[in-house]
């Protein structure tokens, strides 16, 4: 007889967490609020293509808000943030798999809204601007690319107005700038960082590393690779940390820098060499077609 099983007994099959997927703001909020529960709520926003550091993202929702809380997972590809010639088009979109996984981790509801729906006006005439903050490193390579994510970031925060957002480190300059935002424009939501997600070999996890041929994925390992070396000599000081990981970029194969960054993460600019504290050691790099980013928080001394 199998360990557990008592004769007689039926066994009670374990319990399967659904959620329910919604596309509109009026079935998301009947699925999201179906009674008059107080209870805590938190939202995962994701553009899809589902990966296990969004599962951790998500798992780490339902973590915060116990298990009476609810977990709502967005699903939307927001052109916003996309400039002309990016991945807007062959940006990944696997909902049925994006669903599973949400529901696998913890979601009670996943709303994929259409651009109509999110958009029902057109092209928004009045979007959010994320000023000074929004127009270094990223913003610099994807100009306006701040106030797409700020815009449709506040949007989802009005439909599914949670107690807690959760916002994936690895995206580390959104983070700043959606907790910019949250202060500055008084939402009532708390912003939590959660740490980024590698494969075993120090690949950051990204929904974009599915663009990477097996040479490629070899080459985007001197990303973290400089990063890991920045990071080890970060009791020496910023210069230190620079020069360690500049020297990892520039003996790499098959990898166009964009920007090396040891950057303040209070107001996200370039930490001074005589700077100490937390810092994040940022990356952003071309290899092959596919743009990726990366970074570490360091205790720089
Ligand atoms: O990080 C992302 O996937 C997107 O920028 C976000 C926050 C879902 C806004 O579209």
């Amino acid at each position: 007889m199998a360990r557990g099983k008592q004769p007689g007994k039926t066994q009670r099959a374990p319990k399967v967490h659904r959620a329910v997927v919604t596309h509109t703001v009026d079935e998301f909020e009947s699925a999201f609020w179906p009674d008059e529960q107080p209870v805590d709520n938190a939202v995962v926003m994701t553009m899809g293509a589902l990966h296990e550091g969004h599962a951790a993202l998500i798992r780490a929702a339902r973590k915060q808000v116990g298990r009476d809380g609810r977990v709502a997972v967005t699903v939307f590809v927001n052109p916003l943030q996309f400039g002309a010639g990016e991945d807007l088009e062959r940006y990944p979109r696997t909902l049925d798999e994006d669903v599973r996984i949400a529901e696998a981790n913890g979601a009670d509801v996943v709303f994929a809204p259409s651009v109509d729906e999110v958009y029902p006006n057109g092209e928004p005439q009045v979007r959010l601007a994320a000023g000074p903050m929004g127009e270094r490193y990223e913003g610099a390579t994807r100009p306006g690319h701040f106030d797409g994510v700020l815009t449709v970031v506040a949007k989802l925060l009005h439909i599914t107005d949670p107690d807690f957002a959760l916002f994936g480190e690895k995206d580390a300059q959104q983070l700043a700038v959606v907790r910019r935002m949250v202060a500055d424009l008084d939402f009532d939501v708390e912003v939590v960082g959660v740490p980024t997600v590698r494969e075993e070999d120090g690949l950051a996890l990204s929904s974009r590393n599915r663009y990477l041929s097996a040479e490629e994925r070899g080459h985007a390992l001197a990303l973290s690779g400089a990063l890991f070396a920045g990071r080890d000599v970060a009791a020496q000081g910023p210069k230190a940390v620079r020069e360690a990981a500049a020297a990892v970029l520039d003996t790499a194969e098959g990898v166009e820098l964009d920007y090396l960054a040891l950057i303040d993460p209070h107001d996200f600019t370039e930490a001074p060499d005589d700077f100490q504290g937390e810092a994040v050691l940022a990356v952003a790099a071309r290899v092959g077609a596919t743009r990726l980013i990366d970074n570490v928080r360091i205790i720089v001394r």
